[in-house]
């Protein structure tokens, strides 16, 4: 595996693979690997001939601070993973790479962003956004590997590659789940035993809710119920659980259900907030 720190030297190795006719996939990641982020790697090494992976924690998506500063990094482990599971080249670069410059863009993805994490999180998606953009133009990838945990992420992304005409394939792959049934995060690893035994709750909940619903409860029951079993326990702090239309994300209520549905949660178990979605259909 090449691991590259420079975007120049990044950008023409990617020639040469097009110039030979190669097909570049993408796996834009923040590090701190699990086996999701593998799955991704795996996914882009079948569907394509070269596989870049970048490991960038983008400060312009964390709208706090101490978020920023708490987030996992262990490079070395990350780089020791992503050989072992055959990626081609590491790109790694400072921040000074990415935004020589402050980044001032400010786009707009309607009402996908006036909901959910794009509330709860202002400025993320717009930092998301900028990030992608970026390291797309510098990788050019075919295909781009996302992570269906980040669901929001994932739409809000192949909006951006409509909205710029970035002309990536953008594949989302299945979320991965702990033996528990809690989602690979690599916000686990923050979590104290007492935390990580209790978050294992959330997968369970949101499968209970979606029987609840299957078997005829209303959605503001069913919130109800994933409200109040959350609130009996301090341990968990409720930021959301919605059913919202999969494709647009608007909110479903008993006058519009059509299309397909999905449950999303974001909750914070101790101080470390965790992200889950289900398909409901
Ligand atoms: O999902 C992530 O890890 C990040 O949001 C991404 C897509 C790599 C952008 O920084």
């Amino acid at each position: 595996m090449v691991i590259i720190d420079n975007k120049t030297e990044l950008s023409h190795l990617v020639d040469q693979y097009r110039q030979k006719g190669k097909i570049i996939g993408f796996v834009p990641t923040m590090g701190a690997l699990h086996e999701g982020h593998l799955s991704l790697v795996k996914k882009s090494k079948e569907l394509t001939d070269i596989t870049i992976c970048s490991i960038f924690v983008n400060p312009t998506q964390f709208n706090d601070k101490a978020d920023l500063e708490l987030y996992p990094r262990m490079p070395e482990k990350d780089a020791y993973m992503l050989e072992k599971e055959g990626c081609g080249v590491l790109f790694l670069p400072e921040v000074s790479q990415i935004y020589p410059e402050e980044d001032k863009r400010v786009f707009d993805f309607g009402n996908l962003e006036r909901i959910l994490d794009g509330t709860s999180r202002p400025g993320h998606f717009n930092g998301v956004a900028q990030v992608v953009s970026i390291l797309f133009g510098i990788v050019k990838p075919d295909k781009a590997f996302f992570g269906e945990k980040d669901y929001q992420q994932l739409l809000i992304i192949k909006e951006l590659n409509n909205l710029l005409q970035l002309k990536v394939e953008v594949i989302g792959c299945p979320i991965l789940r702990e033996s528990d049934g809690l989602a690979m995060s690599s916000r686990n690893m923050l979590l104290s035993d007492e935390e990580r035994k209790a978050a294992s709750l959330i997968p369970n909940l949101m499968q209970e809710a979606k029987r609840l619903k299957q078997q005829g409860k209303t959605i503001p029951e069913v919130k109800q119920f994933v409200s109040q079993q959350l609130g009996s326990n301090p341990i968990y702090k409720l930021d959301y659980y919605e059913i919202c239309n999969a494709t647009t994300l608007s909110p479903l209520n008993s006058l519009n259900n059509s299309g397909k549905s999905i449950s999303l949660i974001a909750v914070f178990v101790g101080k470390i907030r965790l992200i889950d979605n289900l398909a409901l259909d």
